[in-house]
């Protein structure tokens, strides 16, 4: 698979638009707007230079060179393996998968999302191809972390989870881990819980963020605390996570704090807007 797709040019998809392109692919992003994709394609070039600076890549250009920014989902028609990559909203999913469907020509295209809680199958059931709709969930910073969690629904082909597999692995080089299809899969399950507890010590004045930070770090070996982690994330996606797990389980530690929610509301949303618990340059 060769050709890919990514709907969504944001934190996420503009690494899985960076991370298959310096992997050799024809890349095209999908934006919702003009100023979307021009900021898009910022992300990506600063990202890129930055790699080029560490020696990673020999050229901006080339790499940049395989890469489409555009505003019309139509692009995606002759694509491989297309990642959405969109707000964690599922509405907003769903009403895309519903889409993409009609778009993507491709025989046996593998229709993915970067979903870090919505069931898959909630995106699969409103295509009329199902076996072809996974979970293929990457990690932030994209060209760094090297996990990706593959997540077949109940409908989900075998053919297709390991297409993705290979894709993933064989293509983009990172390493797959298999989960269910719960909300969370694994590693959100059990990091959101943590942050959240960590949002709850600081929301009573029980510590300060940096200790809260400085403690993960210095006594257990992370390698940032939970509180500049929800920063990073984005505290409107790490809401927005915590109330799909909510949804899923009922269990109040997967409960959204008010802090976070006043946060959320004031715009405070962490590194991307330039103050979250912490303040940005
Ligand atoms: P983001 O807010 O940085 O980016 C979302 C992008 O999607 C925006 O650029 C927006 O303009 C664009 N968009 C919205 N609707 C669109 C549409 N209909 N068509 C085309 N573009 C559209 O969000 P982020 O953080 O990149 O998250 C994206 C997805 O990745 C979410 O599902 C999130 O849960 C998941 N994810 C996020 C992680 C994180 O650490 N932020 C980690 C792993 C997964």
């Amino acid at each position: 698979m060769k050709n890919m797709g990514v709907v969504g040019g944001g934190l996420m998809g503009s690494g899985i638009a960076e991370v298959s392109a310096r992997a050799g692919q024809d890349v095209v992003v999908v934006e919702s707007g003009e100023e979307a994709a021009k900021a898009a394609l910022g992300r990506l070039e600063r990202s890129l230079e930055r790699a080029a600076a560490k020696g990673k890549i020999d050229s901006v250009d080339e790499v940049l060179g395989r890469v489409r920014v555009v505003t019309d989902l139509d692009a995606v028609a002759d694509r491989d393996v297309v990642v959405e990559a969109i707000v964690e909203d599922e509405a907003a999913k769903v009403a895309l998968f519903r889409q993409l469907d009609t778009i993507v020509t491709t025989p046996d295209a593998i229709l993915a999302s970067n979903t870090s809680s919505i069931p898959i199958m909630k995106l699969g059931v409103v295509t009329s191809r199902p076996q072809q709709v996974i979970g293929i969930h990457f990690f932030n910073p994209v060209p760094v972390l090297q996990l990706v969690e593959l997540v077949p629904s109940l409908l989900t082909s075998g053919d297709t989870t390991e297409r993705s597999r290979a894709w993933v692995q064989d293509g983009l080089g990172k390493q797959a881990i298999d989960c269910q299809d719960r909300a969370g899969f694994v590693v959100n399950a059990l990091l959101i819980p943590f942050i959240l507890s960590a949002i709850r010590m600081f929301e009573s004045g029980f510590a300060s963020a940096e200790d809260i930070d400085r403690g993960l770090v210095l006594g257990a070996a992370h390698p940032q605390g939970p509180l500049a982690l929800a920063d990073l994330i984005g505290l409107d996606t790490t809401k927005a996570v915590a109330e799909s797990l909510y949804e899923e389980f009922k269990e109040p530690l997967y409960a959204a704090p008010p802090l976070l929610q006043r946060m959320v509301d004031a715009g405070l949303l962490g590194r991307k807007t330039g103050r979250g618990f912490y303040t940005y340059g």
